[in-house]
């Protein structure tokens, strides 16, 4: 024992001899260590990038390259300086839910699905703030437990055409819907401690000769349309990243331009984050650095040559690096990365798939609903036509689709809700998609789609047969597009075998006296002016997402009242389209360059002040319920800096329902043109019993009522009489009043940048 404890006693000794040795060393090479390398974290950010040698600076802005190695199939990956205490940060599309690899290889034991949410234009058709952000919330989930930093998302740029291939990925043709949808996604996502993109800044409204286009637009158009949707979004949400778009924006490449990326966004709106350049983006890496274009993605060695050279030959000055690379840090330390975060790769698939079913049933649009066709009674036999029906279409095709686990098929989702459905065709249709689909060849890359399949003939005996075997005919047609090409004007239209499918299965329907509904299951806007006198109901479901089936569903046999309303307008023919005659532009094969020539006149823009008449305007859908709206109040008939606006929604009708209040105002001219109305306000009631009201309250302030003046590069408010207009559509203005602004006002000066080089013949009502 004893013989133990001076053994112990000794080696104790011996012990505490070196070990305060060993501390001192230590906390001496801490000492100095931390003295020459400082740590992200715990120095400045000033510090660090001091402490950065220029290989580094140039490796943290120029990103990983195409297919980063740390979340399978995600888009992109910044650079990790484990000597600084700087990790990588993963990127990865959006924008309808998180895009990554399902399964890994060498990974047989897990899968890595993600939900597949409604694509943003049927979300926006919700007009509901809250559900977006809620669908933002699970979509941040998702992203934070597999390991994703920052989602490429929300993307938000204007409806200029309906043929715009990526329209389904955007919200509208207004900028305050489309401002107000990103800030609550942006809101959402970063909720869960990821960030956000919000892209395309900017004009990027086609996809043909989406990488070189120039295109052509007044500050004006830029400012009211193109521009306020991000300044909406970067003023309410302050997102984490902006995405700098492909085209050129009046000659430059808009990750290029300094005064976009840094006069305008930062100066001006007080943007905080880092910029991105879209994949391969622009043309030169200098010249974005320069911009205040922080990040270049997916990432080069080229780029990073150019970038140390131009460093090294003084074309590029340093500490414009030093800036790009410290607004990275600044989001480097928000990061889950950052933070350690030990990621699950196993989200909540099972309560976002709700989420996604929810937000799905509030986006969808009935249009049409003749003596109450909708909704079905439940039980009914239903003969389901068109290949949708089959092989719905949940979201788009390129960078913005998700690998999901599964997604209902609208025969499926009919059949859950208790319907009976007619078997002989369900057998029919499929065997024939099966078939049709094997004999198509296989994609030759990302951007090569098969042609869709063209509808079956039904023949009249057919249609006859089937109307006396079931109760009603639900008939789906399907459009699809995606990133790298805009739709044909002929994709419009239904085609010929379409429309053969819709007369035939009408008539002999009608003949027996049973109603015929049309589900259009769509990424952007068809016509349905010509045909739509041939059915009894539309609903216009876009595309719902993985639970598609379900929410369509759920609509057509009433256990949801429709709620979603046009966020974008339907126009009677294509040529009706105010850019129908510039898009997408010259030479019309791979147009080097597109005018803007409709200026502000933008959808309902367009169509209500030069008077053209919509098949559906901007702001309609129709219920299952009626609502009348009453007792609109001003808080005072002068302005005075701010006014707000109370109205009240009752549900006259017999079912629950949700109601959209819409708060359009016309202003008063004064010499610059104004459109007939703009939205400046929108609210979504909640569930309204029978019955009940809603008191509803918009809050309007001095840039709602002003324009932007080129001449005196100022948004103004022009003195006389304003009107403000409160309905349920554009078109369906229920209650109005005016206030009066007693002297012009200068809301806001603002830099004089973006001009386009030569002036542009843009279209203008005249001045009343
Ligand atoms: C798309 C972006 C996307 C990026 C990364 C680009 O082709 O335009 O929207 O985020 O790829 O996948």
């Amino acid at each position: 024992m004893e013989s133990i404890k001076n053994m112990l006693g000794k080696h104790t000794l011996v012990i505490n001899k070196w070990t305060l040795l060993s501390i001192f060393l230590i906390m001496g090479t801490v000492k100095a260590y931390s003295q020459t390398t400082p740590q992200l974290g715990k120095d400045s950010i000033k510090e660090v990038v001091g402490a950065m040698t220029l290989q580094e600076k140039v490796q943290l802005v120029v990103g990983m390259g195409w297919n980063p190695p740390k979340v399978p199939g995600a888009a992109g990956q910044t650079h990790a300086i484990p000597r600084l205490g700087i990790p990588s940060m993963v990127l990865s599309d959006g924008p309808a839910g998180v895009r990554i690899k399902p399964i890994r290889d060498n990974d047989s034991s897990k899968t890595y699905y993600a939900t597949a949410f409604p694509v943003a234009r049927l979300l926006a058709s919700s007009w509901d703030t809250s559900l977006v952000r809620s669908v933002g919330n699970a979509y941040g989930e998702e992203a934070h437990e597999y390991g994703v930093d920052i989602a490429l998302a929300p993307a938000l740029n204007i409806h200029r055409n309906p043929l715009g291939g990526r329209n389904f990925e955007y919200y509208s043709e207004d900028p305050l819907i489309a401002g107000d949808m990103a800030a609550a996604m942006v809101n959402g996502v970063e909720s869960n401690g990821v960030g956000t993109s919000i892209k395309h800044f900017v004009a990027n409204n086609q996809e043909s000769n989406r990488m070189g286009v120039n295109t052509i637009v007044s500050e004006r158009a830029l400012r009211e349309i193109y521009l306020r949707g991000f300044e909406i979004a970067v003023k309410k949400a302050q997102p984490w990243t902006v995405m700098s778009s492909y085209n050129k924006v009046n000659g430059t490449y808009t990750a290029q331009r300094h005064d976009l990326l840094t006069t305008v966004l930062r100066d001006e709106w007080g943007f905080k984050g880092f910029v991105m350049t879209d994949w391969t983006g622009g043309d030169d890496p200098v010249a974005q650095m320069k911009a205040g274009n922080d990040l270049i993605e997916p990432g080069n060695e080229k780029q990073i040559k150019k970038i140390t050279d131009a460093v090294k030959s003084g074309d590029l000055d340093e500490t414009v690096l030093d800036q790009n690379a410290g607004r990275i840090l600044q989001i480097v330390l928000k990061s889950p990365a950052f933070k350690k975060y030990n990621y699950s790769n196993n989200p909540d698939l099972k309560a976002h798939a709700k989420v996604s079913r929810t937000a799905a049933t509030d986006g969808m649009i009935l249009l049409r609903n003749e003596q109450q066709a909708l909704p079905l009674p439940s039980g009914d036999k239903i003969a389901a036509f068109g290949n949708a029906s089959y092989d719905i279409i949940i979201g788009g095709t390129g960078s913005g689709e998700v690998n999901e686990a599964y997604k209902v098929q609208l025969d499926e989702g009919l059949a859950d809700a208790g319907f009976g459905m007619d078997q002989g065709l369900q057998k029919t249709y499929k065997r024939y998609i099966k078939t049709e689909k094997a004999k198509r060849p296989e994609p030759k890359n990302f951007f090569d789609h098969p042609e869709p399949i063209s509808e079956m003939n039904i023949d009249a005996a057919m249609a006859q047969k089937k109307a006396s075997e079931n109760n009603a005919a639900v008939i789906t047609i399907g459009r699809n597009a995606g990133e790298g090409a805009d739709r044909e004007v002929s994709d419009f239209y239904l085609n010929d075998n379409e429309k053969a499918l819709v007369k035939t299965v009408s008539e002999a329907f009608h003949s027996q006296n049973k109603k015929v509904v049309v589900v259009l299951n769509v990424d952007g806007i068809v016509d349905v002016a010509s045909w739509q006198d041939q059915v009894d109901a539309i609903l216009l479901a876009w595309q719902p997402g993985q639970e598609a089936g379900h929410a369509i569903a759920d609509l057509l046999d009433g256990s949801i009242n429709p709620s979603g309303k046009l966020a974008t307008t339907i126009p009677i023919k294509y040529t009706d389209v105010p850019s129908s005659k510039n898009f997408p532009g010259t030479p019309e094969k791979k147009p080097e360059e597109v005018t803007y020539k409709e200026g502000i006149y933008n959808g309902y823009r367009y169509y209500d002040t030069f008077d053209v008449k919509p098949a559906y305007e901007f702001g309609y859908g129709l219920s299952y319920t009626t609502f009348s709206i009453d007792n609109t109040n001003l808080s005072s008939s002068n302005f005075d800096g701010q006014l707000s606006v109370t109205t009240e929604v009752t549900n006259s009708g017999d079912v629950a329902g949700k109601e959209v209040v819409q708060l359009y105002l016309s202003a008063p001219s004064n010499g610059l043109d104004k459109p007939a109305q703009e939205l400046k306000g929108f609210a979504k009631t909640k569930r309204l019993q029978p019955g009940e009201s809603q008191t509803v309250t918009f809050e309007l302030t001095p840039k709602d009522l002003a324009s932007f003046n080129p001449e005196t590069v100022s948004w103004e408010a022009a003195a006389g009489t304003y009107t403000v207009r409160i309905g349920v559509s554009s078109r369906d203005i229920r209650q109005t009043k005016t206030f009066k602004l007693d002297s012009n006002l200068t809301v806001e000066k603002v830099h004089d940048v973006l001009r386009p080089e030569h002036s542009i013949d843009e279209l203008k009502p005249e001045i009343k």
